[in-house]
């Protein structure tokens, strides 16, 4: 097993935002867990890199147990997250955000190929190269989020509401890409999500969070079927 949480539990002072949850995903997979604005979706993703500490629970890297580990040890270990909002280095130009996520890659071989690793998934990004990320649309900074995620070869890539915030066109393109990045590139994805849809479309598995408790999971397409998923996330 790639990544196993057990028992996980996040709380910000006296407020508990994840009761608890166990989970897994096995290398190769894309497994996303489904749940509404304050279920703490992006407290589960920053307490498995380290961002946030838990209060208790177990999380288990290649059979590692990480948990105690800070973040950047994690990073090394081959986690990448993909912030909510798809943050990225503002003043920076679309290279130098690439650079500074390759910080520490001193071949410049394997900068160069990485670099145009990433800039074959996207296109666009190689024509903005010297351009100050601040000036890309929304979805392209979306994509230089991903692609700086990408760029130092990740084991397991977390994305935090890949959807958020972009046009309804650009939400399935972004969606495509993690599936062919999974698929033909076998990169392994966890992903969060509101969009529910859209994330069970491309998803091999899936759990459902619902205020800080797994409530259901099994595979995505079994899960569109779900009366309680099709109601409260589907709208159908
Ligand atoms: N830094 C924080 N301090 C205090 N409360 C927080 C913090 N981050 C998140 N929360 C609370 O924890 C709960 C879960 O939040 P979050 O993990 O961001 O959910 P989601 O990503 O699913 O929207 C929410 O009630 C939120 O208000
Ligand atoms: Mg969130």
């Amino acid at each position: 097993m790639l990544l196993e949480v057990r028992d996980l539990v996040i709380a910000y002072g006296n407020l508990e935002a994840v009761h608890g949850v166990s989970f897994e995903v096995e290398a190769g997979e894309l497994v996303s867990i489904i749940g509404a604005n304050g279920a703490g979706k992006s407290s589960i993703l920053n307490g498995i890199m380290g961002l946030v500490e838990p209060k208790a629970g177990a999380i288990f890297f290649e059979g590692k147990e990480i948990a105690s580990l800070p973040a950047h040890r994690r990073a090394r270990m081959g986690l990448r997250l993909v912030p909510e909002r798809g943050v990225v280095f503002p003043y920076l130009t679309v290279l130098e955000n690439l650079m500074v996520a390759l910080h520490g890659e001193r071949d410049r071989k394997i900068v160069n190929s990485r670099l145009d690793w990433v800039y074959g998934l996207f296109p666009i990004l190689r024509e903005r190269t010297n351009q100050e990320a601040r000036t890309l649309s929304g979805g392209e900074q979306q994509q230089l989020a991903i692609a700086r995620a990408l760029v130092s070869s990740p084991r397991l890539l977390l994305v935090d509401e890949v959807s958020m915030g972009l046009m309804p066109k650009l939400v399935g393109r972004v969606f495509n890409l993690l599936q062919s990045l999974n698929r033909e590139q076998g990169i392994t994805i966890l992903l969060v999500e509101q969009n529910a849809l859209a994330s069970l479309r491309i998803s091999h598995r899936a759990y459902v969070l619902e205020t800080g408790e797994m409530v259901l999971e099994g595979k995505a397409e079994d899960l569109m079927k779900e009366e309680r998923v099709r109601k409260a996330y589907l709208g159908i």
